[in-house]
């Protein structure tokens, strides 16, 4: 049987919570015999904080490197506030994404059938909607240098972030894109700002390139960023794969994410380029944060975490059938009826963090039986 190396790394807020349903979740799938998952667990973001005085230890950070793939929670929150900006529970994320060379984030946006009703959208804007957000996830305003708050000659100050793309960081994410969108249903949305940002016509310009050398049979859009989001909610089935940069990608997902729901809806997934065994290094996160509001409350909604499992079988391991029987686990259980808070109308009858999970480990044994 295959066996494969988690690192478990919960992180903070309601991180631990959603990912204790991830150890659920594995139980179930153990017994079904699909491969063996050996876990290890360790300190990101304020919890490393804590213990070592940075988001992110050298030695969790070899842990990462060695792992078949890794698992992250969320970080951050309120009580690291007043720590440096340089070692604030973010740059620790930041840094394993950068580190590990991640440049590629998938995020996909689904409107699970049982769920039609609990999008802020009407019913028939969102019931079927499958979107892939494809977010470049190691350049741009993240990462561009200088990055710096200057005091001037008059004493006030002035803050610089850099937005930079080079041609060979546009052209791996474009690529990304347009395979996915062959195995979908062949057609890319591009978003950037041509109309103001040196970084959006580059941006335009090698997307086009890229399509016209290999991907003529995949139909291709250029969207102006804002104008994406606008679209997002007024038409968002419009959209299969959408690719765009570090920021517009994180705001563009969060819309996204109200569309199917709640933002504990949407899981990620963080890939490197592939390697020579074809084994890629990657990072499976959710794409909420720590939820400080409800925190230790189990009332968070572990399932964009127990989707994140289910992306990396599908991406890491290649367990495509095991991903579509967590996939149909998550269905089962919305069909059901179980709800936690955020997706529940007006929370009636809302259940916590760890049934929820339970209920989801419940349908894997069911649907393996
Ligand atoms: P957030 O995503 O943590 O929360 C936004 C809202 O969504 C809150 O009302 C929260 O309760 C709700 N929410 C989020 N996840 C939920 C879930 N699984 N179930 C139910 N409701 C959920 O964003 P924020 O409040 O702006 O940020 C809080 C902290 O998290 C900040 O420190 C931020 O930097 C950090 N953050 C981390 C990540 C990450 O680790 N990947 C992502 C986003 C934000
Ligand atoms: C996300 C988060 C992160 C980001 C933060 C926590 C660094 O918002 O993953 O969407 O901005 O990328
Ligand atoms: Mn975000």
């Amino acid at each position: 049987m295959a066996s494969y190396n988690l690192l478990l790394l919960p992180g903070d807020g309601i991180g631990p919570e959603v990912m204790a349903g991830v150890e659920t979740v594995l139980a179930a799938l153990r017994e079904t015999g699909i491969a063996r998952f050996e876990t290890e667990t360790d300190l990101v973001g304020g919890a490393a904080i804590d213990r070592h005085g940075k988001p992110l230890a050298d030695e969790t950070l070899e842990r990462a490197k060695a792992a078949d793939a890794i698992l992250l929670g969320a970080v951050g929150g309120p009580k690291w506030n007043g720590v440096a900006y340089d070692i604030r529970p973010e740059a620790g994320l930041l840094r394993l994404r950068k580190d590990l060379a991640l440049f590629a984030n998938l995020r996909p946006a689904i409107c699970y059938p049982a769920l039609a009703d609990a999008s802020a959208l009407k019913r028939e804007l969102v019931e079927g909607l499958d979107i892939m957000i494809v977010r470049e996830l190691t350049g741009g305003v993240y990462f561009g240098e200088p990055k710096e708050i200057t005091v001037q000659a008059d004493g006030s100050k002035r803050a610089v972030d850099t937005q930079v793309y080079t041609t060979g960081e546009i052209e791996r994410i474009a690529h990304v894109a347009f395979d996915l969108a062959r195995k979908r249903s062949g057609r890319v949305a591009s978003a950037e700002k041509n109309n103001v940002m040196k970084s959006g016509v580059l941006w335009k310009e090698v997307v086009t390139q890229v399509h016209a050398e290999h991907y003529a049979d995949v139909a291709l859009e250029h969207v102006l960023a804002d104008n994406c989001a606008m679209q997002l909610v007024r038409r968002p089935k419009q959209f299969d794969v959408l690719v765009t940069d570090n920021l517009f990608g994180d705001v563009l997902s969060d819309v996204a994410a109200m569309l199917t729901g709640s933002l504990g809806m949407l899981p990620s997934a963080s890939l490197g380029a592939a390697g020579d065994g074809g084994m890629r290094r990657a990072l499976y996160e959710p794409v909420h944060g720590s939820a400080p509001d409800i925190a230790g409350a189990d009332k968070a909604n572990p399932i964009a975490m127990i989707g994140s499992l289910a992306m990396c079988l599908r991406y890491s391991f290649g367990l495509g059938e095991a991903a579509d029987l967590l996939d149909g686990a998550i269905t089962d259980t919305l069909a059901a009826g179980t709800r936690t808070a955020d997706i529940a109308a007006d929370g009636a009858g809302a259940v916590g963090t760890k049934a929820m999970a339970e209920a989801i480990a419940a349908a894997v044994r069911a649907r393996a039986a």
